[in-house]
C-alpha cells in the first residue's frame, strides 16, 4: 500500500545531451529530491559535437551528492534508499585506455555529422544492405559504429591503443559504470540490451555482439573491448557505488533514455507509444517480443529488457535529432528569449506560423528521412515575418516530424495510433502540444510528473531490487493528473500545414559542403 512504498526509494542518474540529473523516487513514483546540471557543448567545427567525458562524470557525481543533501534535509534517512537506476544519452561514443582507465579523446555526441563522408563511403561496401536486417538501424551519422570507425582513422591514440589491444569502447551507460563503480580496479565493463542496440554492433535478434556486423565495419574483437552486454534490470552486473554520499549503494538498473521514459510512461503493452521531447524527439513503439525491421525509416531497436524469465521487448522508433536544440539556438544564438520556457510565449504571441516553414535538419534529417546532406533550412519568410512565426515554424517542425514518423509506424506496424503519449522539455509548452495534437489528428496525453526518463531507470532498478515484481504493481505511478489535447483543427487544415511541410523537406536536401 501507499504508506508502506513511501518508505522505499530509488535513485536516478539520468545522463542527458545538455544536462545530466540526479532523482530519488519514493515508491509511489514521485521525485523527493533532485539535482541538475548543464554542461559544456563542444562544436569544435560546423556539424562536429563532442562533450567531454570526464566533465561528465564530474555532473553526475555532483548531482548525487546535492540531491543526497536535499534529501537528507528533508528529513529521510539514506538507508531507505534501496538502488540506483543509470539512463543516459544513447550513441554518444567513448574510448578510452584499458591499461589507465582514461579516456583518449572526447566523446562524440550523437547528433555529430563529422562522418557524413565516410557512411557514403560504407554504404557502398559489399554488404551494407544486409545490415539492418542484423542490428535494426540503417546506415548514417547516428549511431556509435561510425563514430568509432572516425575516431580510429583519425585520432593516433586511439588507432594506437587499438593496435596494441587496449582499447575500449563504450556508451555512456558503460562509461558511467566503470568509473562510478572505481574504475580499473574493479574493472566494470558492462553495458544493458537498449545501449548496445544503438551501436549497430549487437544482432537484434540473439542481443549479442555479431561478427558479421563487427566484419563489415573492419574491426578486430581481439583488438576492442566491447563491454558484455547485460539485461537493463539486474541486480547483480551493475555493481555498486565506490564513493560519494551514496557509497556502497547497488546500481540495478540501466536503459538508454529514450527506452527508459517508455517504461516511466509504463509503455509495457504491444501497440504503446511514447514521444519525449528532449534536446532531440524519440517516438518508441512497443511491437512486443520479435523486433520488426522497418521498411519507412524506422529504426529497430530494444525497448527494454527486464531480464529472468522474461524475454526482451522491442520497439519501432522513430528519430528525429532537433527538438530543445531548435529552442536552444533560437536562445543562444539568435537570442530571440532568455529562458527556453518563454519560446512558448513567443510562438504564442502571433495567431499562426505566418506561412513561414522552418525544417530543423542541423544534423541532416532523421526519421523518417534520413537525408544526410540537408542542412536547416526556413521557407516562407516575408516582410511580415517576426521572430514569433519562427518561434512557432521552430515548434511546429518537431510536431511534423512526429506526424512523418506515425505515417511511417502505420505503414509498418499496420496499426494506426489511437493517441500518444508525450513527456520531456518541450511537452510542457501546451502551444506546442495542441499544435501536435492538431497536426496528428490524434489527441496527445501529458502526465503531471514529467521526468518519466528518470522514472523508468527507477522502475528497472526497482524490479531488480524486488520493490517490485509484476508491471501490473506499477499502474496508480503517474496517472493524476494527467492532461489530454484533443485536437482542434479540421483535416483539411492540417493536411494543407503537412503538405506544405513535405515540399519544404524536398527543398532542404542536396546542401554541399
Ligand atoms: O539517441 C539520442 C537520445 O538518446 C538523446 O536523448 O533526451 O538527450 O535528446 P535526449
Amino acid at each position: 500500500d501507499e504508506k508502506k512504498l513511501k518508505k522505499f526509494y530509488i535513485g536516478s542518474i539520468d545522463q542527458g545531451t545538455t544536462s545530466t540529473r540526479f532523482i530519488i523516487f519514493d515508491g509511489t513514483g514521485q521525485p523527493v529530491a533532485q539535482h541538475q546540471i548543464e554542461f559544456t557543448q563542444m562544436h569544435p567545427e560546423s556539424g562536429w559535437h563532442e562533450h567531454d567525458p570526464m566533465e561528465i562524470l564530474e555532473t553526475v557525481e555532483q548531482c548525487i551528492e546535492k540531491a543526497t543533501h536535499a534529501f537528507i534535509d528533508k528529513g529521510h534517512d539514506i538507508a531507505d534508499i534501496k538502488a540506483i537506476g543509470i539512463t543516459n544519452q544513447r550513441e554518444t561514443t567513448v574510448v578510452w585506455d584499458t591499461h589507465t582507465g582514461k579516456p583518449l579523446h572526447n566523446a562524440i555526441a550523437w547528433p555529430d555529422t563529422r562522418t557524413k563522408g565516410l557512411v557514403r563511403e560504407l554504404k557502398t561496401r559489399e554488404g551494407a544492405d544486409q545490415l539492418q536486417d542484423i542490428c535494426g538501424l540503417p546506415l548514417s551519422t547516428y549511431p556509435s559504429s561510425v563514430k568509432l570507425l572516425w575516431l580510429l582513422d583519425n585520432v593516433d591514440a586511439v588507432r594506437k591503443a587499438y593496435d596494441e589491444g587496449r582499447l575500449s569502447f563504450g556508451t555512456i551507460d558503460t562509461f558511467l559504470l566503470y568509473h562510478l563503480n572505481g574504475g580499473k580496479e574493479k574493472d566494470v565493463f558492462v553495458t544493458d540490451a537498449t545501449n548496445a542496440s544503438r551501436t549497430m554492433f549487437m544482432n537484434l535478434h540473439s542481443v549479442q555482439y555479431d561478427d558479421k556486423l563487427l566484419d563489415f565495419f573492419r574491426l578486430d574483437r581481439k583488438k576492442l573491448r566491447l563491454p558484455k552486454i547485460v539485461p537493463s534490470s539486474c541486480p547483480e552486473s551493475y555493481g555498486s557505488l565506490a564513493s560519494g554520499p551514496l557509497k556502497g549503494l547497488r546500481i540495478a538498473g540501466c536503459l538508454g533514455d529514450q527506452s527508459a521514459a517508455l517504461v516511466g510512461q509504463q509503455g509495457f503493452t504491444p501497440g504503446s507509444a511514447k514521444n519525449t521531447y528532449g534536446t532531440g524527439c524519440f517516438l518508441l513503439y512497443n511491437v512486443g517480443e520479435k523486433p520488426v525491421i522497418s521498411q519507412h525509416g524506422l529504426l529497430a531497436t530494444i525497448a527494454y529488457d527486464f531480464g529472468r524469465e522474461r524475454k526482451p521487448v522491442y520497439a519501432l522508433e522513430g528519430s528525429i535529432a532537433v527538438a530543445g536544440s531548435g529552442v536552444k539556438f533560437l536562445m543562444d544564438n539568435l537570442g530571440f528569449v532568455t529562458h527556453s520556457h518563454k519560446i512558448s510565449d513567443l510562438a504564442a504571441s502571433v495567431k499562426d506560423n505566418g506561412g513561414c516553414v522552418f525544417v530543423t535538419a542541423f544534423s541532416g534529417l532523421f526519421a523518417p528521412y534520413w537525408i544526410d546532406d540537408a542542412k536547416g533550412t526556413i521557407f516562407g519568410i516575408t516582410q511580415h515575418t517576426e521572430r514569433g512565426h519562427i518561434a512557432r515554424a521552430t515548434l511546429e517542425a518537431t510536431c511534423f516530424q512526429t506526424k512523418a514518423i506515425l505515417d511511417a509506424m502505420e505503414l509498418d506496424s499496420g496499426h494506426k495510433l489511437a493517441e500518444l503519449a508525450v513527456d520531456g522539455g518541450m511537452s510542457n509548452s501546451n502551444l506546442c502540444m495542441q499544435t501536435q495534437a492538431n497536426i496528428i489528428g490524434i489527441p496527445v496525453d501529458r502526465p503531471a510528473m514529467r521526468e518519466t526518463t528518470s522514472l523508468g531507470a527507477a522502475i528497472a532498478a526497482g524490479f531488480a531490487v524486488d520493490i517490485w515484481k509484476e508491471f501490473d504493481e506499477l499502474k496508480e505511478i503517474n496517472q493524476k493528473d494527467r492532461m489530454i489535447f484533443e485536437p482542434n483543427i479540421s483535416k483539411e487544415e492540417s493536411s494543407k500545414m503537412f503538405k506544405k511541410w513535405g515540399r519544404a523537406v524536398e527543398m532542404c536536401r542536396g546542401w554541399l559542403d
